[in-house]
């Protein structure tokens, strides 16, 4: 089996059947529901980013100088922490996939914003979410977005997608469950809820405005999900 463990707020560990593990989203020392730390992930072959803001990128930068991991993100984010003394990268962009040994990474579009504090000053970069093709399921972690009605692209390609619900700075359990309509995943993970109190909202009214639409899988920090 492969299992998708979540640790609070947006961050997953994925373990794929190869025996390859992929942090998403590393929050970790700074996240106020983390299970764990990021000294506990163990060993780490991937670390994917969607955006440059603290409570995505997190603690990608140390957990990769010491596991080596290859950080996958956009370009501009890979160039980043190459100068933050992260060994291996592999830069993506919006709409670009490529295909590594575990299955196949997508970038897809999200409307957010996004940046990074350089030694020459604050950077804006673009955010993005990840399609994951990865032992025959497909797996959408949406990032932090707005709805954007070009979800509705990645139907058919979606058994379980990661929708961001806390309202504020991303969709609202409306949005998020209006994205379950167009994106037709079988399962739906909410997440980015409940870490603040700007984004503490109830996910159990995000499964009812979903219905039959999709299977909810309420998730708490350290909960694992097989497929
Ligand atoms: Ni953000
Ligand atoms: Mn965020």
């Amino acid at each position: 089996m492969a299992k998708l463990t979540f640790h609070g707020h947006a961050c997953f560990t994925l373990d794929t059947r190869d025996g390859t593990r992929i942090l998403i989203d590393p929050f970790l020392s700074a996240n106020p529901l983390a299970d764990i730390g990021p000294d506990d992930v163990g060993k780490v072959n991937f670390i994917l980013v969607t955006h440059g803001h603290g409570d995505h990128l997190g603690d990608t930068i140390p957990i990769a100088q010491k596991t080596d991991a290859t950080v996958i993100s956009t370009y501009e984010i890979v160039l980043f922490v190459q100068t933050k003394g992260v060994r291996n990268a592999h830069p993506l962009h919006i709409g670009g996939g490529y295909n590594f040994p575990f299955g196949r990474v997508k970038m897809t579009p999200a409307l957010h914003g996004g940046m990074v504090e350089g030694d020459d000053g604050t950077h804006t970069t673009v955010p993005g979410g990840f399609l994951l093709s990865v032992d025959n399921k497909g797996i959408y972690h949406a990032g932090d977005t707005a709805l954007l009605k070009d979800m509705e692209l990645l139907a058919g390609q979606v058994d379980i997608a990661l929708l961001p619900i806390g309202d504020n700075f991303t969709m609202g359990p409306d949005d998020a469950a209006q994205a379950v309509e167009m994106i037709a995943p079988g399962v739906v993970i909410p997440i980015h809820y409940g870490t603040w109190e700007f984004i503490d909202v109830d996910p159990a009214a995000f499964r009812d405005l979903v219905g039959d639409a999709a299977e909810v899988v309420i998730m708490k920090p350290g909960d694992v999900h097989e497929f």
